[in-house]
């Protein structure tokens, strides 16, 4: 299979790929028909079982899920995780995606802020590169935990850190401005941030691997995958998403020439 974006179903498309060729794949599906796509079909159970066949041994996937929340919550995202053990995936991690702003209230319960993104490995992820964030007082927070029985607290000054491994708890500003600056990518209804797809790329991946994304929308992942110079395959039921997709990568391809 090119490289490149496709309209067609990721379902057909992934029977078609390869076995274990895919680096990396970064999705969100269209969960809980929370919203009306131009052109639905999920059928989620065979859709975790080609991933898993076209994942590489040691690669991720990124599953960026939520519930619809309706009285209650649909907990949608907790079958998805389950079933992605069931067919053999490794529940890496189960990361948050915050959203700094977010004007979604309930009645009756705290504003919702948060959607989970599922690390799912086959086997060990051989790729780590762990992004790093300023520590807050140049480490001196972390000492309380390094104390001894005696309450005495050893650790050299020397060896205190400026940075440390980020938390798995990421939040990004959302909406115009925020997810992108590309006005185009805002035809399409449910874009997330492209620096959370920057991030991910960065994290579970190396120059020159394959990143995938099944139901790739506006191009997101696509587009910082070809910014960090990385493969990648787009796929969206929608011709018109694709074309969306196309047109916004096209903007940067010439960049990065
Ligand atoms: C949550 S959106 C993805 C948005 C994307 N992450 C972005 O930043 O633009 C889900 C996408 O899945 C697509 N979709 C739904 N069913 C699909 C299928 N069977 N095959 C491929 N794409 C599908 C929809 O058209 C929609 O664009």
């Amino acid at each position: 299979m090119r490289d490149g974006l496709y309209s067609g179903d990721c379902l057909e498309f992934m029977r078609a790929m390869e076995a274990g060729t895919a680096d990396l794949t970064l999705t969100s599906p269209p969960y809980d028909t929370l919203r009306d796509y131009k052109g639905y079909s999920f059928p989620f159970e065979s859709i975790a079982e080609q991933l898993h066949r076209v994942t590489r041994p040691g690669c991720v996937v990124v599953w960026v899920v939520g519930d619809k929340i309706d009285g209650g919550r649909s907990l949608t995202s907790f079958r998805h995780g389950l079933h992605f053990q069931e067919v053999g995936f490794h529940m890496h991690d189960v990361m948050i995606y915050q959203k700094k702003n977010t004007p979604f209230m309930r009645c009756n319960a705290y504003t919702n802020a948060y959607e989970f993104m599922f690390v799912l490995s086959k086997g060990k992820p051989r790729t780590f590169n762990p992004l790093k964030e300023r520590t807050v007082r140049n480490g001196m927070e972390m000492l309380v935990h390094n104390k001894g029985p005696d309450g005495v607290n050893r650790k050299a000054l020397k060896e205190l850190k400026r940075e440390k491994t980020r938390t798995n708890i990421w939040a990004y500003a959302v909406g115009m401005g925020g997810t992108t600056a590309d006005k185009i990518a805002f035809q399409h209804p449910a874009v997330f941030p492209e620096r959370l797809a920057e991030d991910h790329i960065l994290s579970w991946t190396n120059p020159g691997d394959l990143v995938f994304d099944p139901m790739c929308g506006s191009g997101t992942t696509c587009k910082m995958a070809m910014l960090h110079r990385r493969r990648y395959i787009g796929v969206d039921l929608s011709e018109e998403y694709i074309e969306i997709a196309r047109k916004r990568l096209e903007a940067y391809r010439v960049a990065i020439a």
